[in-house]
């Protein structure tokens, strides 16, 4: 099976030029300045963008949580995924209590067993920190093809800075990565008991109970333990202006400290909590949303090279029933969490690249290149000969209004409903499989659930 992608300008990490790209089973073989016209499929890719399929490596599909589960499961979750320019998933498997990191790799492949429409990975979150768990932290590294760990600093089944400090250290040795999700729970607990005292439960004092120094504080402690380590680390869903200037201060003193933005943090904030009619449980989401100084900061962060990785968090639950119902009379009963798979992409390019806030090259870095090096995924994230053929042949001048009935996430809800975009994708393709297309007025998919696969990824030691 080939396919030839012709006259499209290739966008890189660091460059843009037009070429053709030739793909034979799954891998690009060849990229030219004309490659003829043969192969099994031709795309004529004039006037668009060839660009790396995106990697979203922060979503919770099928996670149960706060009492209720989130509702893409590894089918509806990854063709949302393929229809919004995303070819690669890494998921996060929340260990549960007494298992083991390889039985809880299992119970998530079992559930994305023939499922799958793009090829997927995991990260395991540990929150059961037994020392045969974190023993086990070097066979994930080097045969299960899991080198990254999630630890939360907050919630429940959060780690205490001894699990951190351990497992900093075995990462170290073996080359994996420690991701945290940082927030002091301290402080938040402080406001909750504050805020309830003063009877204000509403959506909106979600944000007041999770100010931006329980993010800063966070973020620092975590830092301060990778120095002391000497690991590297990786902050997910950085969202504020403070904790951004912690990364940045560690950065400068050498430390290998990376940084995951969202688009919500980029795009929305705290005024979405005051939304009429119970609206702001739809942006109930930890860390919270913040101001427009902490946008525009990682904005920045990006441009930088601060931040080095887009994610989504995708995190979907309905509104009606689920939103709505369980928090009606306290924010702190609000599932935390929204989706956003499929609005990466287009969302990214639309309010990043359009407006001149980033260049084209620093999209393709923080969606693919630069996720796919700092996560050992070695054959994703570039349009180079040899990667795996996961390609968006991409429109710049498509528009499209945003609207959950046009989506494919399996939610009620958008955050971003009545937002137009410029630029969509036109075809998608995962290992050369055509996997979505643009018709009429959407993307659709046209893939089959069930190609993609567990992609082993490979240690991290530069
Ligand atoms: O609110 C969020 N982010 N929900 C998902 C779990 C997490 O903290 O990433
Ligand atoms: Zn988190
Ligand atoms: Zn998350």
């Amino acid at each position: 099976m080939s396919l030839l992608i012709k006259g499209g300008l290739v966008v890189t990490a660091t460059g843009s030029y037009v070429a053709d790209v030739l793909a034979e089973n799954g891998k690009i073989v060849a990229i030219g300045v004309d490659l003829g016209n043969t192969a099994d499929e031709v795309v004529d890719a004039r006037g668009k963008y060839v660009l790396p399929g995106a990697i979203d490596p922060h979503t919770h599909l099928c996670m149960p949580f706060m009492g209720t589960y989130a509702q893409d499961d590894y089918k509806s979750g990854t063709i949302a995924a393929a229809c919004g320019g995303v070819t690669t998933v890494i998921d996060f498997q929340i260990q549960q209590k007494g298992e083991s990191i390889r039985q809880g790799l299992n119970r998530k492949m079992a559930l994305a067993e023939g499922m799958v429409a793009v090829d997927y990975s995991l990260h395991p979150a540990i929150t059961d920190p037994r020392p045969e768990v974190i023993d086990e932290v070097k066979q994930a590294i080097l045969e299960y093809g899991t080198p990254s760990f999630k630890i939360f600093m907050v919630y429940d089944f959060r780690v205490d800075d001894a699990t951190m400090i351990k497992l900093l250290e075995r990462t170290r040795k073996h080359g994996g990565l420690v991701q945290v999700h940082a927030e002091n729970p301290h402080i938040i607990q402080h406001m909750n008991e504050k805020l309830e005292h003063e009877g204000k439960l509403a959506p909106y004092y979600h944000a007041v109970s999770r100010p931006n120094i329980a993010e800063e504080e966070a973020v620092e402690r975590a830092a301060r333990l990778a120095e002391f380590t000497g690991s590297r680390l990786y902050i997910v869903h950085l969202s504020s202006r403070e904790g951004l200037a912690k990364v940045k201060e560690f950065r400068s003193r050498g430390i290998d400290i990376y940084a995951e933005t969202c688009p919500q943090y980029l795009l929305l904030d705290e005024e979405c909590y005051k939304e009429a009619d119970f609206g702001g449980a739809k942006y109930v989401m930890s860390p919270p949303l913040r101001t427009r100084e902490s946008n525009a900061a990682l904005w920045g962060g990006l441009k930088a090279g601060d931040v080095q990785v887009m994610a989504t968090d995708h995190c979907p639950f309905d509104f009606n029933g689920k939103k709505d119902m369980f928090g009606k009379d306290d924010y702190k009963k609000i599932p935390n969490g929204a989706p956003g798979i499929e609005t990466l992409l287009p969302l990214l390019h639309s309010e990043g690249v359009v407006t001149g806030k980033i260049s084209l090259e620093k999209m393709v870095d923080v969606l693919a290149t630069s996720t796919a090096r700092i996560f050992g995924l070695k054959d994703k994230g570039a349009i180079e000969v040899g990667k795996d053929a996961d390609i968006v042949v991409f429109d710049p001048a498509r528009k499209f209004t945003i609207a959950q009935d046009k989506l494919h996430m399996n939610v009620d809800y958008n955050p971003y409903e009545n937002r137009d975009v410029t630029g969509m994708p036109e075809v998608v393709f995962s290992r050369g499989q055509r996997v979505a297309e643009w018709q009429n007025d959407r993307v659709e998919f046209v893939g089959v659930p069930g190609h993609g696969r567990f992609v082993k990824r490979v240690p991290l030691r530069d």
